[in-house]
């Protein structure tokens, strides 16, 4: 018996955290107004809360359209065809990100490259990016992971020097702004998420927002069946699908993004009393701040773990340490695409990898990302944001439970446990 919960101590917590999401009367209200109202989605479009909230989501980006969207992954393919991809066009996207980043673009028959992050930020590497540009690259789709954005003073311009469309996966950084100007509005389009763990979430949505009236109008007419957008100045016919967001969902958007700016302050003050009691502590270490990063918006809290300080004692002990002790967190909580078991791509099933190629790209065999594949694999720890909305004495328990594990490490030698096998699990295998 170990003074450490998973080796059968106390666990520093018992209770739980608040639940995410949170909802007030606010939701409530727009729930049964939509009930009531008996106009729950779908025609006349668009409907009352998906406009309203579109356009508040876009002014908050400092955008100036947006639409609302079936899910994040939809946000990303239609961003896709807003900007013109063509079968066989190949797209660079960042090697560490959720799968959600890089299915878009086989569904639009492009070819995703792998670009390895950078390990400072653990997004897109902008220097690798160029590297990997060739005559058939059209776009880049970076991703503002975790809680910081890929480098968009560097992005911006290879793009434009290449003649590529910038696309930014917006799914972590609702809220968040870079040198002032709103997450997704920098880059030709930006795609949003609001699936259940987002920071906005309607359960299953996204958003689309854009400074380009065009890429708006391609963008509306995709999502809705291939009707012309309500604006049509540019009478461009897409074929469709109805990718549209309900109104029961785009209702509880709104109040949530009235509530973020206050859990943006309340995320950021814990996030900041909590680095810096752990400033001194051995074996961990941060994301390297980021001053162009002028509203943060940490989907998650990313820390670092070094398991050779650490009396080499691997992550998946330690995050799974912390979790016996009570604190959400995960370790493999992403992984290099080209190698997640959610990432099955077979050649056969997308042509386009081997339109124009000697033999078809075989995209789980080509890679090796070694600052993704640290990340995923030994590096980063992952805690959700709503541990961030706790209080003070709340904040303090995790503090407690990683130096506690830190102080009693060497009781994960050699241990076997369930949680621990769980942690070598890719997402995809595990039991929930
Ligand atoms: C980085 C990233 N991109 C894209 C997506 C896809 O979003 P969705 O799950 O809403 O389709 C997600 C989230 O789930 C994500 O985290």
């Amino acid at each position: 018996m170990g003074n450490l919960a998973i080796t059968g101590g106390s666990p520093v917590r018992t209770h739980l955290f608040d639940p995410w999401p949170v909802y007030t009367e606010g939701e409530r209200c727009a729930l049964e107004d939509v009930l009531t109202n008996r106009s729950w989605g779908g025609q006349p479009f668009p409907g009352k809360h998906a406009d309203a909230f579109a356009k508040k989501f876009a002014a908050f980006h400092t955008a100036q359209y947006g639409q609302c969207v079936s899910t994040g992954t939809v946000a990303i393919q239609a961003a896709l065809k807003a900007v013109d991809i063509q079968p066989g066009d190949e797209v660079l996207v960042p090697a560490y990100t959720w799968e959600g980043t890089v299915g878009p673009v086989l569904l639009v028959n492009a070819v995703p490259v792998f670009v390895d992050v950078d390990p400072e930020t653990y997004c897109m590497d902008a220097a690798l990016a160029e590297q990997a540009i060739t005559p058939k690259t059209r776009a880049i789709l970076p991703v503002h992971l975790g809680m910081r954005f890929a480098d968009l003073d560097a992005l911006v311009p290879l793009a434009r020097k290449h003649n590529l469309s910038l696309i930014e996966d917006c799914a972590h950084v609702h809220g968040g702004m870079w040198r002032g100007k709103g997450a997704g509005s920098i880059g030709d389009l930006g795609a949003f998420s609001f699936q259940s763990s987002k920071l906005i979430t309607c359960g299953e949505g996204g958003a689309v927002i854009t400074n380009n009236l065009e890429y708006f109008e391609r963008v509306q007419s995709y999502i809705n069946a291939g009707r012309a957008s309500v604006t049509d100045q540019f009478k461009r016919r897409i074929i469709g699908f109805n990718y549209r967001l309900g109104e029961f969902q785009a209702s509880v958007l709104g109040p949530q993004l009235d509530r973020l700016p206050a859990q943006q302050r309340t995320r950021q003050a814990n996030i900041e009393y909590f680095e810096s009691h752990l400033r001194s502590a051995r074996g961990l270490g941060f994301l390297k701040s980021e001053p162009r990063i002028t509203r943060t918006a940490p989907y998650s809290y990313v820390l670092k773990y070094f398991a050779e300080q650490a009396r080499d004692i691997p992550r998946a002990a330690f995050v799974a340490a912390l979790q016996l002790e009570g604190i959400p967190c995960d370790g493999l909580f992403y992984e290099p695409v080209y190698r997640s078991s959610l990432f099955p791509v077979n050649p056969a099933e997308f042509p386009a990898l081997s339109w124009g190629r000697e033999k078809p790209f075989d995209l789980r065999n080509m890679y090796y990302c070694p600052a993704s594949e640290r990340a995923a694999y030994h590096e980063a720890i992952w805690f959700p944001h709503y541990l961030f909305l706790s209080e003070r004495k709340e904040i303090d328990t995790i503090l407690e439970a990683i130096f506690k594990a830190l102080d009693n490490i060497d009781e994960l030698r050699g241990l076997e446990h369930q949680a621990i096998r769980n942690q070598g699990l890719s997402r995809a295998d595990r039991e929930s």
